[in-house]
């Protein structure tokens, strides 16, 4: 496979305001490409573009909006349009969970989990893939190594995750032949906001040593590059990854809602 072509249009990224999706910012601008970045934090997106811009890469191209309300996707793909250039590669990588029993949690947290990591992520890809193929550009999609697995206390997360590996895999597939590569990110804990949003910041969190959030986006920049289906970061994901294929879910599933109440506390 050859490096991805910075010519071929513009890379979006969703959740670009923080964490790996800014590290991913950070990293496609050293190699050349023309970015438009999507978050909630306006301040946090205007920094990075600033600190992109400053490096002598050309400003990327923000906007803050929250994904999953209504109108917020016909708002992104016209502020696409009205750049007047085509989305050649697309990081689909906003996405949040929460922990907590279904029967404890609240219903707008657990919908507002599958609109955007489910929801939001498989319209901004229908919408943009002729682009994307006319382009023979490139997508790629966060997932996590809850994918592998069914998650008692993160339910919907993991589901969700679950959902857009299986997605990616078949995008994988199917694209192959227009040559657009597809790529499914599936990091394991990682220094990022999502552990306080999802309320698992505790002492655990901090013992599973999670990765630094530029080691997991040079990981999957690196693997989209070389048209890798899945990318794993790191010997303990990729030890979950082989474990969730030798250990029935009916021991799994004791193990990881022991995890996720121990990571609450
Ligand atoms: N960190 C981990 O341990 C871990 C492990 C496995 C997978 N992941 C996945 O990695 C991806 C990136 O998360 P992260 O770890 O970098 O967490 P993060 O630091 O919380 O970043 C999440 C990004 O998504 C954006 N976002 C959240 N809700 C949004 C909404 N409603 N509309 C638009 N943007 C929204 C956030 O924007 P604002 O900050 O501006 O709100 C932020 O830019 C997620 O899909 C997550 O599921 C994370």
């Amino acid at each position: 496979m050859t490096d991805l072509d910075p010519t071929h249009g513009l890379t979006l990224i969703t959740g670009a305001s923080n964490g790996i999706g800014a590290e991913l910012a950070r990293i496609f601008a050293r190699n050349g490409h023309r970015l438009f970045l999507t978050g909630r934090d306006a301040n946090r997106l205007e920094a990075l573009a600033d600190e992109i811009a400053l490096s002598r890469r050309e400003r990327p191209l923000t906007l803050a909006l929250d994904l999953t309300l209504p109108d917020a996707l016909p708002q992104l793909l016209a502020a696409l349009a009205h750049s007047g250039e085509r989305c050649a590669i697309l990081v689909n990588n906003a996405g949040y969970g929460q922990a907590g029993r279904l029967n404890q949690a609240k219903a707008a947290d657990q919908i507002g989990i599958i609109t955007l990591n489910i929801k939001v992520l498989t319209e901004l890809t229908l919408h943009l893939l002729p682009q994307i193929i006319a382009a023979r550009g490139a997508i790629l999609n966060v997932a996590s190594t809850a994918a592998f697995f069914s998650g008692p206390g993160m339910a919907v997360y993991y589901a969700s995750k679950a959902y857009v590996r299986s997605l990616s895999d078949a995008m994988h597939y199917e694209l192959a032949g227009h040559q657009v590569r597809v790529t499914t990110l599936c990091p394991g804990p990682t220094q990022t906001g999502f552990a306080e949003r999802a309320g698992i910041d505790g002492p655990l969190f901090k013992l599973m040593r999670p990765m630094a959030a530029s080691y997991v986006a040079q990981a999957g920049y690196a693997g989209l590059v070389m048209g890798k289906r899945l990318v794993i970061p790191g010997l303990s994901n990729k030890a979950s990854f082989l474990l969730s294929h030798i250990v029935p879910r009916s021991w799994s599933m004791p193990l990881i809602a022991w995890l996720q109440d121990k990571r609450q506390a």
